[in-house]
């Protein structure tokens, strides 16, 4: 019998994620690219289009759509949210890959679920922000591109949940790791887009630097391995060689290994149970001299203290993962210091204790909301 394609969709394949996710597929001779999906690059996107001839294209803006169109007329374009929602749920898509960055990638994650696609996800901020959305069942369909996550996944394969005591998710701890409080007064933008391990798109990055990405990690591993905030820790570990660990009831505790390249756990997101054959060097384990575990810094990065908060509220995700977007932009834009990303992001949690959130039209009015009070309140560290 005839092996049929797997037909992919990329959603954000423009971005570090996405390019990554096309440099694995690229020589497949079983996976095909289906469709894509990308914000404003539109230069980028035409090379896309040309290598790997998707059928369905999907891209922010109308005009974009509308000139597109006119240059590649096989090809169906969409824009938008609608865009995005058609894309999500084509009848022959077999694997989603939701890696746009922020609450916009939110809307292809739902869609797909709600549709019972796999989806492997980049983006985050669809679980912290509304994981409580999803049915246990539903988030078994997705698969973690996140390194941490995919790391453990790997681990647990299918151990029963209660032979778990703890996960134990690794951070390099960013380029901020060793600073004194007063040298965090006056952090610039390029320190803080200076990550010492990896390379990433402009929000993740700056998420690192903070250690908000580990907040939202945290988070997206209670919604992945369905545990309590009480049983995921972190601890720091500067070489990014251990990408988490999982600790048994024996009190052992296995590890997994790799280089921090994002197309090791891109490609067991898209090819479990196979594994890519990838043309590293062996890992060299006897220059592994100087592997190190340091706890986190909790007073230094107070963010982290919102992974617990969230976890026991799930409706304020949504708080904080917009308040920190737009805090972040902010931040990028020149209009706050890197230590008010923080300051907003707690006082927009302050604000928003008790959000009514059914739907995924209330989880987008509410964000919305947050969006708007924090641009306010950043406003106002202005004057
Ligand atoms: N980078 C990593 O190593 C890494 C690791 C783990 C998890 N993640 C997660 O993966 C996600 C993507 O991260 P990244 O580093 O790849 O980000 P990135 O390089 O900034 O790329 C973001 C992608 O999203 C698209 N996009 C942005 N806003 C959009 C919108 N409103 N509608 C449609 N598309 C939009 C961008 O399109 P244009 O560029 O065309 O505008 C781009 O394709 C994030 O959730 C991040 O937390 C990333």
């Amino acid at each position: 019998m005839v092996k049929k394609d797997i037909n992919i969709v990329i959603f954000g394949s423009t971005g570090t994620i996405g390019i990554n996710s096309l440099n694995v597929i690229r020589n497949s001779k079983t996976h095909k690219i289906l469709a894509l999906s990308a914000g404003k690059n539109i230069e980028l996107l035409i090379k896309q289009i040309t290598e790997f001839k998707p059928k369905y294209v999907s891209v922010s803006n109308k005009i974009d759509k509308i000139e597109l169109q006119k240059k590649f007329n096989e090809i169906k374009f969409f824009d938008g949210d609608e865009g995005l929602k058609t894309l999500a749920t084509l009848n022959n898509a077999d694997l989603i890959i939701s890696a746009i960055v922020g609450f916009a990638g939110f809307i292809p994650t739902y869609y797909a679920i709600k549709n019972n696609k796999k989806v492997a996800l980049a983006n985050k901020e669809s679980l912290v922000a509304g994981g409580f959305l999803f049915s246990k069942k539903e988030i078994k369909n997705m698969i973690p591109i996140d390194s941490e996550h995919s790391a453990i996944a790997q681990i647990l394969q299918n151990r029963d949940k209660k032979t778990i005591k703890r996960l134990i998710i690794t951070a390099s701890g960013g380029p901020f790791l060793n600073y004194s409080k007063k040298e965090m007064e006056n952090i610039t933008k390029k320190d803080a887009l200076n990550h010492p391990n990896w390379s990433m798109g402009d929000k993740i990055t700056i998420d690192s630097s903070t250690m908000v990405n580990k907040t939202l990690e945290i988070i997206e591993a209670h919604y992945f391995f369905d545990l309590p905030y009480e049983q995921i820790s972190v601890v720091i570990h500067p070489q990014s060689m251990i990408h988490s660990m999982v600790e048994f009831t024996d009190s052992s505790i296995m590890a997994q290994l790799a280089y921090p390249d994002m197309k090791i756990p891109i490609s067991q997101a898209i090819y479990y149970p196979e594994i890519e054959n990838f043309s590293y060097e062996s890992m060299d384990l006897t220059k592994l001299v100087n592997i190190s575990f340091i706890p986190p810094n909790f007073e230094k990065f107070p963010s982290l203290n919102f992974a617990k908060l969230v976890i026991e509220n799930p409706k304020l995700g949504v708080v904080l993962n917009r308040a920190n977007e737009v805090a972040v932009e902010a931040f990028l834009n020149d209009k706050i210091k890197w230590n008010d990303i923080y300051k907003t992001i707690k006082t927009a949690i302050e604000n928003y204790n008790l959000a009514n959130i059914n739907s995924i039209e209330d989880l987008k009015k509410v964000d919305n909301e947050v969006k708007i009070f924090t641009q306010n309140l950043i406003d106002s560290f202005q004057k």
